[in-house]
């Protein structure tokens, strides 16, 4: 396993460059197998959800070959129907493919994606939208088998807004003969680009940031160069990691328009806030403020990627902060953990309430899952000595290299990699 050892109390200052964001990037290229012709994905970062995502795309027979910093994936060689299930249980992700690949094969078969312990995740709101466009849908001993020889443009209710539904659903739609309208759709901007990257494909989608989603279906699409969107998420964690430490840091590429709920967290913390275009500078007092409330929420509410990295922010602001985790039911993994560190946080299911501590000590703690892992790592900078993270290899699914980043920032951080031997 990798751990990252981090010496605490250093102030982050200077600028850094926004990537790009993986859950854009996850679903686009799921999207890229609706054509046989190449896709360039621009500016892709290198995110270990990413590499995960190539390899299931190479084992269904596409070419992903990565140059530098862009994936060129070419689907024309697309033999097979059948998620690879090792693969698919690391990544929740593949269950992106299912809609793309019933309209490649008009049949699939998965077995239950993985990905981060937060919470049971099923993916009954995927079925639901497919059957509602004439999926037919059984399982046998773990698979699940969709039969889309009858597949047809229709009208499809999420009972939820769930994310991935969504995206699974318009790209299962795209090239069906006929209008679909997906009805409470979820608005998050990453939904926005993947449907500004179907239309460059050639495909008819309107609506995608608001709940109705129009897709006009058409008869084919092709391939294109793009370059999917910034990572609201790694911009709001570094925003956090400037503000914990009492910072002052310039980030460039960040999609400031889909930030506003951190943005206003932020400023109730007592931190200022600069934007500028693409640009924000993030200037941190010497103790932060609790914030009275947080809600986790669908966009363009709180998001719950944001919420462990608020919680670790709010460990040491002057005061009490109320959490409540609506999105997953087991989100809280990084608290036990946080008060290994001298933290003082309180879980009641759905609900954290965390007293605001003068400081924080270094410990050994253990990244549970990705964004989790992330505040254990905010955690380290503010705290006084080191403090050890295990199982940093987690915090790799979604931010490329994050102790190099943080290290250009002025933080001392370095990864290790241990072998079992050393534990
Ligand atoms: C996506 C994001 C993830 C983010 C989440 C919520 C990607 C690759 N991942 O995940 O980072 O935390 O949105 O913003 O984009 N649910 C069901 N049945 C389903 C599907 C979901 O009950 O079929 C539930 C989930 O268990 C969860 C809630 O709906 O409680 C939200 O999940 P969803 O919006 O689907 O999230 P993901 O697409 O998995």
């Amino acid at each position: 396993m990798d751990i990252f050892r981090i010496r605490g109390g250093r102030k982050l200052g200077g600028e850094w460059t926004v990537h790009t964001a993986k859950n854009a990037v996850l679903p686009i290229m799921a999207a890229s197998v609706l054509t046989s012709e190449r896709t360039f994905l621009e500016d892709c970062p290198l995110l270990s959800d990413v590499e995960h995502m190539g390899e299931i795309l190479r084992r269904l027979g596409c070419s992903v070959v990565r140059n530098r910093r862009t994936l060129e994936i070419d689907p024309q060689g697309m033999h097979s129907y059948e998620m690879p299930d090792g693969l698919a249980k690391k990544i929740r992700s593949s269950i992106f493919l299912l809609g793309p690949i019933l309209t490649r094969f008009h049949r699939a078969a998965v077995t239950f994606p993985g990905g981060c312990e937060i919470g049971l995740r099923p993916i009954d709101l995927h079925l639901s939208g497919l059957r509602q466009l004439g999926v037919q849908i059984r399982e046998e001993c773990g698979v699940i088998h969709c039969e889309g020889s009858r597949m047809r443009a229709g009208s499809v209710h999420f009972d939820y807004p769930s994310v991935g539904a969504t995206e699974n659903v318009m790209m299962a739609a795209a090239l069906l003969p006929g209008q679909s309208v997906l009805n409470n759709a979820a608005r998050e901007p990453e939904i926005v680009d993947l449907q500004n990257f179907l239309n460059r494909m050639g495909a008819k989608v309107r609506g995608a940031g608001t709940h109705a989603i129009v897709i006009d279906g058409v008869t084919a699409l092709h391939g294109v160069e793009y370059r999917p969107m910034a990572d609201r998420i790694v911009a709001g964690t570094m925003l956090a990691a400037a503000a914990i430490t009492g910072g002052t840091v310039c980030l460039h590429r960040v999609p400031a328009g889909d930030m506003h709920a951190v943005f206003s967290k932020l400023r109730e913390m007592d931190c200022e806030l600069t934007l500028s275009g693409d640009t924000a500078v993030i200037s941190a007092p010497q103790r932060l403020n609790a914030f009275a409330q947080l809600q986790t929420q669908p966009h363009p509410g709180f998001p719950t990627d944001m919420q462990a990295q608020l919680l670790a922010m709010a460990t040491v602001a002057k005061g009490t902060s109320v959490l409540v985790e609506n999105v997953f039911e087991n989100r809280y993994g990084h608290a036990g953990d946080l008060n290994r560190m001298g933290a003082d946080v309180l879980i009641n299911g759905r609900t954290a309430v965390v007293k605001g501590v003068s400081g924080l000590y270094g410990s050994r703690v253990t990244a549970r899952d990705l964004r989790g892992g992330a505040a254990l790592a905010l955690a380290g900078l503010k705290a006084g000595g080191e403090t050890v993270i295990e199982q940093a290899q987690l915090i790799d699914r979604g931010y490329e290299q994050m102790e190099t980043a943080l290290s250009s920032l002025g933080a001392e951080i370095v990864r290790e990699h241990i072998t079992h031997e050393d534990t």
